[in-house]
């Protein structure tokens, strides 16, 4: 274990032990423990390699091997003991090592350094934060597919302003988030194909002098190639931004989604009941369901866009290669990924689970006037009138029915003609909100042939 005086691994040139101040602000270990399989990966890659490459023999590569093996079973089951002074996840590694392997445990940090073990740990581990977000954003584009699939048809009004603007479909709602959601898939890939270099082997800034093979180890950790500058590749951590930006957008976009189910599930709207599974009660208010984690979701994206922000701040302004400040990137970037999984897989469930309740719906989709828009085309269609004079004939006609206090379609010809006197009675045609949808083809449009189409496309896309 450490040395009271100084410490084992860089002690060499000091007499003293640090300050207890000087510990606590320096360790990591309370936090980067969450990386020790990759460390323990990182480490047999290497090992490995050195073997490969003659730089170490064999049979101290082989106890260096088992070595760690036995050291990641005592970490998963819990049994490891953590030391604050032995600073960070690699030095309590490496630590356990030799008391469990001797000598050849002190070969293992030939031709390394921290630098570029604590970038590759940490690289492999947002890595695979990025590919739980993709397994998490897959499950969660599925869910809506199946919402728009079962609603295709189903008419509601759509808004601007949150004031009612023209009928839409259920189907077409869905599939707005879907495509939301989809690109934040594409955003995922795309961070994890940038990433995907290793830095292992650029040593503490300048690369080593040993004869090291960095394909080897870039290919036993799945990398595409190693990392082509070693001051770039010690200093870099640009995936954990790109990460953090890629969560936030789509975290931007699951509080969007989460404030109209809000909205959505309340008395005053009822457009979707949420499952029991995705409510809470209340514990005086009896008649209670509380949309409790649509609400967390959108308040966590504020930790999301957080991490985000404190990161820039600690990367901005940093000379190359390494500094310590680079330390404090691994915390907000755990807890940025806890709640993104958390709040996809939430938002996941409440949208597989919940009932869209199509009659509310409907009788909402033909309130406010919402064919209005239809009305004006058909004066300019049929009677040829100028846009700009059919949307003021169109307003008059608003008027008119709010003042009978009735919707535009509950107006007689006779009412309507008092406005302008070449209306016909077909014009009741367009006042439907079922009309109205089914004349949306435009590509992209709200029509149900359209929402199909682009309901199939995405399922062929996902396989
Ligand atoms: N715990 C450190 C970190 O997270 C590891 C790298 C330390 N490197 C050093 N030169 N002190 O950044």
């Amino acid at each position: 274990m450490a040395n009271k005086t100084s410490n084992q691994m860089w002690g060499g040139r000091f007499a003293a032990g640090p300050d207890a101040i000087m510990e606590a602000i320096n360790a990591s270990i309370g936090y980067d423990q969450r990386m020790a399989a990759q460390d323990i990966a990182g480490s047999r890659a290497h090992a490995a390699m050195l073997a490969a490459t003659g730089v170490i023999n064999d049979s101290d590569a082989e106890a260096i091997r088992e070595g760690l093996l036995t050291v990641l079973s005592e970490i998963e089951s819990g049994t490891f003991q953590f030391s604050t002074a032995l600073e960070d996840i690699h030095m309590n590694v490496e630590a356990r090592l030799k008391e469990l392997i001797g000598e050849p445990a002190g070969r293992l940090h030939t031709a390394r350094s921290r630098n570029d073990q604590v970038a590759t740990d940490f690289k492999l581990w947002v890595r695979d934060q990025l590919d739980a977000t993709e397994a998490g954003l897959l499950a969660l584009i599925r869910a809506l597919l199946g919402q728009a699939e079962a609603g295709a048809d189903w008419v509601m009004p759509g808004f601007t302003h949150l004031q009612t603007a023209q009928p839409v479909t259920w189907g077409h709602h869905m599939m707005a988030y879907v495509e939301m959601f989809g690109r934040d898939l594409s955003r995922v890939r795309d961070a994890r194909t940038r990433m995907n270099e290793c830095p292992l082997g650029a040593a503490a800034l300048a690369g080593t002098s040993f004869p090291i093979d960095r394909d080897m180890t870039a290919r036993a950790l799945g990398f595409d190639r190693p990392a082509a500058n070693s001051l770039d590749a010690v200093s870099d951590r640009d995936f954990a931004l790109e990460f953090l930006s890629v969560a936030s957008i789509c975290a931007m976009h699951l509080s969007r989604m989460a404030e109209e189910l809000v909205i959505w599930s309340s008395a005053q709207f009822r457009f979707v009941t949420l499952s029991d599974r995705f409510s809470t009660g209340s514990s005086i208010m009896p008649q209670k369901k509380n949309p409790d984690a649509a609400e967390l979701i959108r308040a966590k994206v504020g930790r999301i866009f957080g991490a985000n922000t404190a990161l820039m701040m600690v990367m901005k302004g940093l000379p190359l290669a390494y500094s310590k400040d680079m330390q404090e990137d691994k915390e907000q970037v755990f807890d940025a990924a806890d709640s993104l999984m958390l709040a996809l897989a939430a938002m996941e469930g409440m949208v597989r689970d919940m009932t869209a309740n199509r009659e509310a719906l409907a009788a909402a989709a033909g309130s406010g006037f919402s064919t209005a828009t239809d009305l004006a085309d058909w004066l300019v269609r049929v009677l040829n009138l100028p846009f700009r004079d059919a949307h003021h004939v169109t307003g008059a006609l608003v008027a008119l029915a709010e003042k009978k206090n009735c919707d535009l379609p509950d107006l007689t010809l006779a009412d309507m003609q008092t406005v302008h006197a070449a209306i016909t009675p077909d014009v009741f045609d367009v006042l439907g909100v079922e009309n109205s949808v089914n004349s949306r083809v435009s590509y992209g449009g709200t029509a149900p042939t359209q929402v199909r189409a682009q309901i199939a496309a995405w399922q062929e896309r996902l396989g």
